[in-house]
């Protein structure tokens, strides 16, 4: 049962991105996030760096979110953070954050798990869109910097994970092989932009073969490392003169990787409902391969607007909705966690 006029603040600082967000009855009415740019130079997040940026932007951000809402504070009836898994100085001032402003306001605190949230972000409602939420049962290929999951998502709040990385996730592998290229990080986006015009079939890089639904990343990178190791032994430009062809045949390869195990996945649980979330769904080429197998599978595949795959206050906000919807809250004495299972 749906209650009206539920205004929900929702707090994401689990990584590197500073984000609120104004969730009013499921509906978002802002998202606002600073991205911290201090990381480049070291082609990689710096933890304290992190924490330290979040202090900074925190409360400029939650500011600009409850503006961009129209709303005043007086309106927000509940505050949701994400308790982790992520970094874990940087958890501590959302979660910091969020407690005082519960406390100040007299208002339900909501602890949030950040993977649950990036499922969750599927039923991000928008005003004046078209509304497309996936039906349950259904499956979630969870992608990210730090996870790469298949999900299966019987309700809002009820979902197990069925196959996961046994170490480095997809992002990882993109990020990790991309600066070993000389890309700049994070190094997905660039090498989904590269592989755009490059051969994915020039180059084959090992597959893992790992039993169940599982997923392994690190000996693709490491047969990538020792690869470009040996080609540059021969030839120093090599990087260079075949950097869309590796870029390419990197991803081909990730995206296999991927799509086998979802394959697996939808044929065991006969689910034919499939979603995708987290920042590598934001690839292109794993995009188009979904949709072929959408095709060939009669697959009903739902893939969300681009910026709620990203880190981000929104799937937050509306995780807290259903949250607040169950009244689950937490006490002042709740912690943040580096790691925590769906
Ligand atoms: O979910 P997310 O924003 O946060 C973390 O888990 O940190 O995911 C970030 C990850 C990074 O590894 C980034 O390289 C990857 O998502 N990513 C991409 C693309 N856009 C972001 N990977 C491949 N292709 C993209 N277009």
């Amino acid at each position: 049962m749906q209650k009206r006029n539920i205004t929900i603040l929702g707090i994401e600082s689990s990584c590197d991105d500073t984000s609120a967000a104004i969730v009013r009855d499921g509906v978002i009415l802002s998202n606002v996030i600073a991205s911290q740019k201090v990381h480049e130079e070291y082609g990689g997040v710096v933890p304290e760096l992190a924490s330290r940026a979040h202090q900074q932007h925190i409360i400029p951000v939650v500011d600009s979110a409850i503006k961009r809402a129209g709303i005043t504070k007086d309106e927000i009836g509940a505050v949701a953070f994400t308790r982790g898994p992520g970094l874990l100085g940087s958890l501590l001032v959302g979660t910091s954050f969020a407690k005082g402003f519960s406390l100040a306001r007299s208002i339900p605190l909501i602890e949030v798990n950040h993977l649950q949230a990036h499922v969750l972000a599927l039923f991000i409602k928008e005003k004046g869109i078209e509304f497309n939420p996936p039906e349950f049962p259904f499956l979630c290929l969870l992608v990210s910097g730090g996870n790469s999951q298949i999900i299966l998502v019987r309700d809002y709040l009820d979902m197990e994970v069925i196959g996961q990385t046994i170490d480095d996730a997809a992002g990882e592998a993109f990020d990790k092989c991309a600066k070993v290229m000389g890309l700049p990080y994070p190094g997905g986006p660039h090498v989904d932009r590269l592989a755009k015009e490059g051969d994915p079939f020039r180059f084959e890089f090992s597959r893992p073969r790992i039993p169940g639904l599982d997923y392994s990343f690190s000996g693709l990178k490491t047969n990538f490392l020792y690869f470009l190791r040996d080609q540059l032994k021969v030839n120093e430009n090599f990087i260079q003169e075949n950097k869309t062809d590796l870029c390419a045949s990197l991803q081909h390869t990730i995206i296999q990787i991927l799509l086998s195990k979802l394959k697996r996945a939808a044929r065991e649980t006969g689910i034919k409902e499939i979603t995708i979330a987290g920042g590598v769904s934001a690839n292109s080429g794993l995009r188009n391969a979904l949709k072929e197998s959408a095709q060939k599978f009669r697959w009903n595949l739902i893939i969300p607007k681009f910026e709620y795959t990203m880190d981000n206050a929104a799937m937050i906000a509306i995780t807290g909705y259903f949250k607040y919807l169950k009244k689950e809250f937490v006490g002042q004495n709740v912690v943040p966690f580096a790691r925590t299972q769906l």
